[in-house]
């Protein structure tokens, strides 16, 4: 192992979390994240597996112990599996944990070998157990694939944390069922607000609803009880006395989460992204593409933390442009 040093920003902030998008395609085309007609990136501009590879070594050599696989729909990329197993090799030897963020459409086929390679948790979004809403919200009617991979998932021996946008108007109403249901099966799971990233079809702000208003609304159903911090994470976690499990709340319109952020994202054309709520970025591409890689990395990832903003400046607005250009499913849900 290198004995480089730690990537430490210049609010001394240790970066220990990288989550790394391998695809901006998605097999699904959910409202808030993208239009109908989602221009995705050519597949010359995307970054090799191998590519990929090289680029989670180099933040492993630099203290980075977990990594999130995200897209896009990570699942949707040919042979990611090998990036899989291939990272999983690192597991225990620098790497401390490899997890995957995916809709859960080709879950059923891929929990098992996910399994074996060292994968342990997954997040999994699910926004409503409604067919109908399924179909509306995410334009593709897949809800029973989703469900199915949820409990291969569980049955592989996966721990599963449901993430769900929280939408004013469309799963608003559904939201204690959504607990109740993943608690039951076992499953922790995180709600969020909707993020003003990249252009859409209609106004998120329509459908923008504050978690503190859901959190009122969970108090009418459930005892809560606030959990301590943390996991240098945007979520804030209460216990559900009557389940037992939890709730996560990643509001970042409401609340401010940036003096404990220990992350940074890479998307699948290498652009390093500091923020998810700001434009500041190096090339690790470029770097990777240079006569000397290793060299260049290292600068690059020193330039990384060198301008990583102390928080992200999120506001939602009717009419406004996003307060980002790009696209979750660009950076990296
Ligand atoms: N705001 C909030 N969440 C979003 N996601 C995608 N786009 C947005 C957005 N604009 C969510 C997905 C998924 C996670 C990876 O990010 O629903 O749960
Ligand atoms: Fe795909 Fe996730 Fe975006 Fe939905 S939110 S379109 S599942 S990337």
């Amino acid at each position: 192992m290198s004995c480089a040093t730690p990537l430490t920003d210049s609010f001394d902030r240790r970066i220990s979390y990288l989550r790394l998008s391998v695809t901006d395609r998605c097999d699904l085309r959910c409202a808030y994240c993208m239009p109908e007609r989602m221009q995705f990136l050519p597949k010359s501009e995307v970054l090799t597996l191998e590519e990929i590879y090289r680029l989670a070594l180099a933040f492993v050599a630099r203290g980075v112990a977990k990594i999130r696989l995200t897209g896009g729909e990570p699942l949707v990329r040919r042979d990611v599996m090998d990036l899989v197993r291939a990272l999983g090799r690192k597991l225990g030897d620098g790497l401390e944990e490899l997890t995957l963020t995916t809709n859960g459409t080709q879950l059923a086929e891929y929990a098992q070998p996910l399994f074996d390679a060292g994968v342990r948790r997954v997040n999994v979004s699910l926004d409503t157990r409604d067919p109908d809403l399924f179909a509306q919200l995410t334009r593709r009617d897949r809800l029973a694939q989703v469900l199915e991979g949820i409990a291969a998932a569980k049955a592989a021996g996966l721990r599963v944390k449901i993430n769900t946008v929280a939408l004013k108007g469309l799963n608003e109403a559904e939201i204690p069922q959504l607990v109740e249901w993943s608690h039951a099966q076992g499953h922790d799971l995180t709600l969020i607000e909707v993020m003003p990233m990249g252009d859409v079809d209609g106004e998120r702000i329509d459908h923008y609803l504050p978690l503190p208003a859901v959190r009122d609304q969970l108090e009418q159903h459930f005892a809560l009880s606030d959990i301590g911090d943390s996991t240098g994470g945007p979520a804030r976690y209460v216990r559900v006395a009557e389940t037992g499990r939890r709730i996560g709340f990643i509001s970042p319109l409401t609340n401010n989460f940036c003096a404990t952020c220990n992350r940074v994202r890479v998307t699948a054309t290498g652009q390093l992204y500091a923020c998810l709520g700001g434009a500041e970025k190096v090339d690790l591409r470029a770097a990777l593409r240079s006569d000397q890689p290793e060299a260049a990395l290292a600068t690059a990832l020193d330039e990384a933390m060198r301008i990583k903003p102390e928080r992200h400046h999120f506001a939602i607005a009717r009419g406004a442009a996003p307060a980002q250009p790009r696209h979750m499913s660009v950076t990296g849900g």
